[in-house]
């Protein structure tokens, strides 16, 4: 087997004196969608901007390509092409789609270059909106517009926070089919952080199960039990 995208492996992270990821090891195969779930406070976010190199890490690896990215600085992510869909979308309520798409490019790229037909053509919405405000827009289509502006640098990994959290269904419904698409079709590599278990079973191969900053299942997504749901997601 090939090795995997992204590994992390003895993670360990605190905010000041408080401890919160540990000892995290955890394998993105190759064009696999890799599903994180567990309840809210487990960790979930800070393990994923760990990732990104948005916090510091204590100790441990995260090896993307082979490359250890731990305390190299975050724009290392976007240069090696990790796009991230944080939690809450973060996109900016005052400036245009367009201008929120176009943040998505590495600065060095800005300048003089549009917008992919891709990213439209992917979500139509964004191009009829592309000169309202981002402010003026749904929550779901603020999503797509936070998804839109991670694939703009065409990443070989996606990373994507509770993308449907706070989602009206139907648009729940077309994130799925393009995080699909992306993922079964295209070939990218996904890691989904995800609380709706259906929405998991649907997208991904493999999942872990995050309780009190510590995976503490994982394997293929078929061997996700009730007593595994009961135990580390419902409440
Ligand atoms: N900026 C912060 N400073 C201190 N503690 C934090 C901060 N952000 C999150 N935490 C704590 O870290 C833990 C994990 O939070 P988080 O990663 O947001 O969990 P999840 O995404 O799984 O809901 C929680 O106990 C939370 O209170
Ligand atoms: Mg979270």
């Amino acid at each position: 087997m090939s090795a995997p995208l992204l590994r992390l492996a003895g993670l360990n992270q605190a905010y000041g004196q408080s401890h919160i990821l540990h000892d995290i090891a955890l394998d993105v195969p190759q064009g696999s969608c890799t599903c994180v779930m567990g309840r809210n406070g487990v960790g979930k976010t800070t393990l994923m901007r760990a990732i990104m190199g948005q916090l510091p890490i204590r100790s441990g690896q995260i090896l993307f390509a082979g490359a250890n990215l731990a305390g190299q600085p975050a724009h290392e992510r976007a240069r090696r092409a990790i796009g991230f869909v944080p939690q809450g979308r973060e996109i900016f309520p005052r400036l245009s789609v367009e201008e929120n798409l176009q943040l998505g490019l590495p600065a060095a790229r800005t300048r003089g270059r549009g917008i992919p037909g891709r990213i439209y053509e992917l979500f139509p919405v964004l191009h009829e909106m592309r000169q309202r405000r981002g402010g003026d827009l749904s929550g779901g289509q603020q999503q797509q517009l936070a998804i839109g502006r991670a694939l703009v640098l065409r990443p070989r990994l996606l990373i994507l926070d509770e993308p449907t959290e706070g989602i009206q269904p139907n648009i729940v419904a077309d994130i799925g089919r393009i995080i699909r698409r992306l993922n079964q079709e295209e070939g990218l590599t996904v890691l989904l952080v995800e609380q709706k278990l259906a929405f998991a079973r649907m997208l991904a191969e493999r999942f872990y199960l995050m309780e009190r900053g510590a995976v503490v299942q994982a394997g293929p997504i078929a061997a996700l039990s009730e007593a595994m749901v009961h135990e580390h997601l419902h409440v």
